[in-house]
Formats: structure tokens, sequence, C-alpha cells
């Protein structure tokens, strides 16, 4: 099941999955004591974050219960300024009441391999031998290319069907090649929930294609995070919509 909810822009986009993100977090602390979330990287999560960290949300999310995971993460130390822990922490974490071993930061500053199968060893001590990963909501960016998370178009990642982790090669534009490491397409289908949060006129085509183009995840790898039993929603302002037909305008 997926849905597309329109907002007139990036400050009630934020609203709007701040209240869903308490809503899901309501929803599995009720029903499984705890709630697990892997954070989004990237610039549009921050508005979220702050307000759920604001007076607004207190006693919104009992983080006590809460284990915060990422769903990737540059290979740069946790002070890095291009490090989704640090923006993540500045934002949120060093706001809550989350009990510092329920953050499971990816550790960056290890070699990308090492941070990957470290990472990916967490995941699976935290799911109790379960065959897949499923965790409650994963939070997901769009780039204007149609990534997300650390899933490149083009990349092998995208056709990972075994490891919960892996790292990978990006190069940004300019060069040097930008080393991360992301969770991968099985993660993604195993979670309970799946909330995109996409804004800016840069993503309006991309997006597009996304939501109403053919399936072509190795060029559109947005398309992979289907979850195979849970929800899909797509969070957007209406600069990222304005490619969209009708039937996806207004909240
Ligand atoms: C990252 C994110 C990445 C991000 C998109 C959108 O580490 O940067 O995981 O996938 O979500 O690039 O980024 P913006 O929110 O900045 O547009």
């Amino acid at each position: 099941m997926s849905a597309v909810r329109v907002y007139p822009d990036a400050a009630a986009l934020a609203r709007a999955a701040a209240e869903q993100i308490a809503a899901i977090a309501g929803e599995a602390i009720a029903t499984g004591g705890r709630f697990s979330i892997a954070l989004s990287g990237g610039s549009t999560p921050r508005a979220v974050y702050t307000l759920l960290a604001s007076a607004a949300f207190a006693g919104r999310v009992d983080w006590a219960r809460a284990h915060l995971f990422f769903g990737d993460e540059r290979c740069v130390p946790p002070d890095h300024a291009d490090s989704n822990y640090r923006m993540a922490s500045e934002t949120l974490l060093n706001h809550i009441a989350a009990p510092p071993d329920q953050v499971h930061r990816i550790r960056g500053e290890l070699s990308p391999p090492t941070a990957a199968a470290e990472y990916e060893q967490v995941l699976r001590e935290f799911v109790v031998g379960s065959a897949a990963p499923r965790l409650d909501l994963i939070l997901l960016g769009m780039g204007a290319d149609g990534h997300t998370a650390s899933l490149f178009p083009g990349a092998a990642a995208l056709r990972e069907t075994e490891r919960w982790v892996v790292a990978v090669e990006h190069t940004q534009p300019p060069p040097p090649l930008v080393a991360r490491v992301t969770i991968t397409p099985p993660v993604l289908a195993a979670a309970a929930h799946v909330v995109f949060l996409v804004s800016g006129a840069d993503k309006a085509e991309r997006l597009r294609l996304v939501l109403t183009g053919p399936d072509q995840p190795d060029i559109l790898p947005a398309q992979l995070a289907r979850p195979s039993n849970g929800t899909l929603l797509w969070l957007v302002d209406a600069p990222a919509a304005s490619s969209l037909g009708g039937e996806n305008q207004g909240a």
C-alpha cells in the first residue's frame, strides 16, 4: 500500500512528517513495547528532527523505548560536517532521552567494509535471529538523481539480495570518490513502514518518473523502497510535486 501526500511548503512537510513518526512510534510501542527507526541523512530531515526535539513535540514520542538506526552514513568521523550522525545529533539525538545504547550509529570512521559488516551485525542482533530486518520505520530522502539512502543509480548494491548493509563508492561531482555505508533493498523491503521526505523543485521530474513511470530501479533506486508487508508513504512539498498529475495534488 502506498500513498502520496503533498504539502504547501517544506515547513508543512516537516510538521506532517513529525506527526507521522510520532504516530508510528506510538503504534509500535503500544503493540511491541519498542520503536525502531532508521533515520535518513541529507538536508530535508533536519527540520523534522528539530521539530521532534522541540517543545511542540515534548512527550509525543517515548524515546526511552526507541532504537535509532541510520539508513546510511558517509565514511567520515562522527564529528565531520558530512556525517549524518552529526546532523542527527545536533538536531535530535542530543535533545531527546533515548538511552545511548539505543542509538546505533554506523561507524563511518572505520574502513567502509568493516563499518558495513559491523552494522549488519548490529541489525542482526537487534532483530534476534529473524530472517528479515524488520524495522518499524525507515525514513528516506530522494536525490535529484532518484537515489535513496546511499543506493545510487547503476550501483551493484541495488541488486543485493543477501547482505543487509554494504559499503558503496559514489563519485560526487567533483571527485573524489565518497565512500558510504548503506542499508540494502532487503532491509527496505522488510520495513513495516517506509516514509519518504521529498522537498524542492529540483526533485520534481525524477519524482514523477519514480511514482508514475515504468519500474526501472536500476536508474531510479527510490523505486526499490517498497515494503513487501508494510506501508509506503511519500510526504512531498508542492515544488517537488509540481510535475505530478492532479491526482497527487493537495494533502
Ligand atoms: C544522505 C541521504 C540521501 C538523501 C538524499 C536527499 O546521506 O545524503 O541518505 O539519500 O536522503 O540525497 O537529500 P536532501 O534531503 O538533502 O535533498
